[in-house]
């Protein structure tokens, strides 16, 4: 594939103040344009770290526009490729067992380790790069990232490494964004008007669209397969198995519905090592977010039915359309 000549650089002025006004993380010190994405300050100096990061035939990566359910999909890649230890899985965190390659631009840690010398240790987050060079084959690899800003080498598909790529409608993803934002990113906004930064693209890893194209459109060049949140609702073991096969692993029908039931969202939300609920009550005291917040959230489709007004559906119907314009990509609400 041809390189994208790679643009990054502050936002202009009225975009800069609009972000600066409604993101207040504790750890984030402000937020740039890289290729139109916007990514914290903090990437630029890791980007170079990341396109050059070696990647490894046996590798496993799953990749996701942020809250399209990489957690879900994470634990069930693991699972799959770990004879179903769920009895591991319980053990060791997942973000060790499948670390997430944005740490080092998500999380300041220089503030982190004035704000709570402990968690930089006690969550991993120093140094990450250099341990996921380490880890033994095979890696497990999670990142937000679109393909412009992923190792060259996956970018190039010069290895047999694995990709998966999870989606979620957009519509429930600015739902559920907006939640995480709140508590991950200092959100000062609401609801409403997290929907219209989300359709103009000014949430993190936002525009959702060429996030999403920039694995669509490669698709044919790349060792990827997609799959979608609102299927993994319906159609569990049939994801399962797809997964499994892109893996090369294969699973009976009684492991299938083991591990259907392993990864309920009832089940996910109470073991501790998936859950993620320790980070994220580090991150709300961090942010002094009053409220109470769940990682594991709700974990439902179409909540945009019942939490978006009519004026925000008409919009993201119209931005739907133009932006499917051309496109074979497949939005489907009805099937969830
Ligand atoms: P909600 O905020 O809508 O509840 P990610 O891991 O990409 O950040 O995605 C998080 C979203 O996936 C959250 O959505 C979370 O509740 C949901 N999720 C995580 N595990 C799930 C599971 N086992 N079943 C259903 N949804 C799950």
């Amino acid at each position: 594939m041809l390189q994208k000549i790679k643009k990054i650089g502050e936002f202009d002025e009225e975009t800069k103040k609009i972000v600066d006004t409604y993101y207040k993380a504790a750890l984030v010190t402000g937020y740039v344009s890289c290729n139109g994405y916007m990514l914290t300050d903090l990437f630029p100096k890791v980007e170079p770290e990341i396109s050059q990061l070696d990647v490894r035939d046996e590798d496993i990566w799953v990749v996701s526009y942020p809250k399209s359910g990489t957690t879900w999909t994470q634990e069930t890649v693991w699972c799959i490729q770990n004879d179903l230890n769920f009895e591991l899985s319980k053990k060791i965190s997942l973000s060790e067992r499948f670390p997430f390659l944005d740490v080092p631009f998500m999380i300041n840690t220089k503030i982190l380790s004035e704000k709570d010398p402990q968690a930089v240790q006690r969550f991993g987050v120093e140094s990450k790069l250099q341990k996921i060079n380490n880890l033994p084959s095979p890696r497990f690899i999670k990142s937000h990232l679109p393909l412009d800003f992923l190792p060259l080498k996956l970018q190039n598909n010069s290895t047999n490494a694995k990709i998966i790529c999870i989606t979620r409608n957009p519509r429930d993803l600015s739902i559920s964004q907006y939640h995480h934002c709140q508590v991950f990113e200092g959100f000062q906004g609401t609801q409403e008007e997290f929907a219209e930064l989300f359709i103009k693209g000014l949430v993190p890893y936002g525009p959702y669209w060429d996030h999403i194209y920039s694995y669509w459109n490669q698709r044919s060049k790349l060792n990827i397969i997609f799959i979608r949140f609102e299927d993994m609702k319906t159609k569990l073991p049939q994801t399962i198995e797809k997964i499994s096969k892109f893996v090369g692993k294969v699973l009976t029908e009684e492991e299938i519905n083991q591990l259907a039931a392993h990864v309920t969202f009832d089940n996910m939300k109470n073991i501790k090592t998936v859950n993620k609920q320790k980070f994220t009550d580090m991150i709300r005291n961090l942010n002094n977010v009053n409220q109470e917040a769940t990682f594991m959230r709700s974990g439902q489709t179409h909540q945009w039915k019942t939490k978006l007004n009519a004026d925000l559906i008409e919009k993201f119907e119209k931005w739907e359309q133009e932006n499917l314009k051309g496109s074979d990509y497949e939005l489907n609400y009805d099937e969830a």
